[in-house]
């Protein structure tokens, strides 16, 4: 395998100097090369202008310069090549100032050999190998911190970087602004002493927590009238010992006006649902004044019941409301009917039998988070089937209104009506009791024996 020829450029004008230095080549052991000759410092411009030589020889004394600004006049136009001073003159000075501008060494005519001058050409070409690395290293270095430095200035985050002590070592330009103050003034402060007054307690700042965790930690605090969430990222080195720590700063103060108003609105829809619901609860008992507060009774034993049968908060929520106006389909039938003081006619009775599927009529409509117009359709069935509007058995009555209908069943038997005393407890249970599996669910009537003998 042929090595590729090194060209090295000899820019001397006396040719008995020229010949020592072709020699002093031959007698060291360097290998294949070209040798390329300028008798002139233009000449020798030329050349370095048109190709890239592995070295260049200099002799400091041309016909048309010299002295040091010979090097001066070959860096300005050297693309890189190393360059030697091959010079008549043993001048320690001289030789100093030369490796300052730029040569890699410095040789004295008649002072070196073959295996001195290779020696120096070797070590010349790697000290500008390493050079240009470390050149290289350094403008890629700067190159990156300064790409690192736009993306951190451009983040709407105010970004720092901590020690452990949270004091501020680096930090982005949202942070000098969301602080106001420039990075001299932010270096070596903490957020706390920044953005805190000390009213707020000493750990606003999740820092400590991500030291022990060595985890993400996040906080939300209030600065004056502003909202401002503090994560914290630790940053680990090989062993997972915490280093040092990045601080990410958000302002949230809109974000969490937004959801404070979101949420101040939730519950005004929600008071003005619930005032609804009792309104049309009311709208049914004002016309029977013998059920009056019936379907509020209803409520709390159905709600105690579904809570010691383990539903879950939106079938509670559904139970509650269900409840409260399962009765509404009443509004359609006569009062007179529904104060009647004597038994009903089988007409009467018909009508009344109705009110379910009418409640079912007035509520479909509404879009409830919950099925209560199914609740309300359900709550005079009865698992053998014997019940109405559908006649549904078993499984097919959901557990919600399963639990209304025994609440409601207890709560009208033990309650006055125009046609008859009101019953005592033991005999509403009594009702339930015997009619247990056949009427009424037997879980939700062990519960409701159950909780009303806690009482
Ligand atoms: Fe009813």
């Amino acid at each position: 395998m042929n090595a590729k020829k090194l060209t090295i450029l000899i820019i001397e004008d006396n040719p008995a100097d020229t010949r020592l230095i072709k020699e002093a080549l031959a007698e060291g052991n360097f290998g294949a090369y070209n040798l390329k000759y300028a008798d002139s410092l233009s000449d020798g411009l030329k050349k370095i202008s048109e190709e890239d030589f592995y070295i260049i020889l200099l002799d400091l004394s041309l016909p048309d310069s010299t002295g040091l600004e010979i090097i001066t006049s070959i860096s300005e136009k050297n693309k890189g090549s190393p360059l030697i001073i091959l010079s008549g003159t043993d001048n320690l000075e001289i030789a100093i100032k030369s490796l300052s501008m730029g040569a890699q060494d410095y040789l004295v005519k008649g002072q070196f050999d073959g295996n001195g001058l290779i020696r120096s050409i070797r070590y010349a070409v790697e000290r500008k190998n390493i050079e240009a690395d470390r050149k290289l290293f350094e403008e890629t270095l700067i190159k990156v911190a300064k790409e690192w430095r736009v993306t951190f200035d451009a983040m709407k985050e105010a970004i720092s970087l901590t020690d452990l002590e949270g004091r501020i070592m680096r930090a982005n330009k949202t942070m000098s602004i969301m602080v106001n103050k420039n990075f001299k003034e932010i270096l070596g402060n903490t957020c706390r002493d920044l953005l805190l007054d000390t009213e707020h307690p000493q750990d606003i700042c999740p820092l400590e927590r991500a030291k022990l965790s060595k985890k993400r930690e996040i906080r939300i605090f209030k600065t004056g009238d502003k909202f401002i969430e503090c994560i914290v990222d630790p940053i680990l080195d090989e062993n997972s010992n915490v280093i040092s720590m990045v601080h990410i700063l958000t302002d949230i103060t809109n974000i969490k006006k937004s959801e404070e108003e979101i949420k101040e609105s939730l519950s005004r829809i929600k008071r003005t649902f619930e005032q609804t619901i009792k309104a049309l609860s009311l709208l049914v008992e004002v016309r029977d004044p013998y059920t009056s507060g019936h379907q509020k009774r209803v409520l709390e034993t159905a709600v105690a019941i579904a809570k010691d049968l383990g539903l879950t908060g939106k079938a509670i929520e559904a139970i509650r409301l269900a409840s409260l106006i399962h009765d509404i389909g009443k509004i359609s039938i006569p009062a007179s009917i529904l104060s009647k003081p004597g038994k009903l006619t089988d007409i009467e009775r018909a009508m009344i039998e109705t009110h379910p599927i009418t409640g079912y009529d007035i509520v479909k409509e509404i879009d409830f988070p919950y099925p209560i117009a199914k609740i309300i359709l359900q709550h005079h069935e009865r698992i053998n089937g014997s019940g109405y509007p559908g006649g549904l058995k078993g499984d097919g009555i959901m557990i919600e209104a399963k639990i209304i209908a025994v609440s409601d069943v207890i709560e009208a038997i033990s309650s006055h009506r125009p046609y008859r005393e009101a019953h005592t407890l033991k005999e509403s249970f009594d009702e339930i009791s015997k009619n247990k599996g056949i009427l009424y669910d037997p879980g939700v009537v062990d519960s409701c024996i159950k909780l009303f003998n806690k009482q």
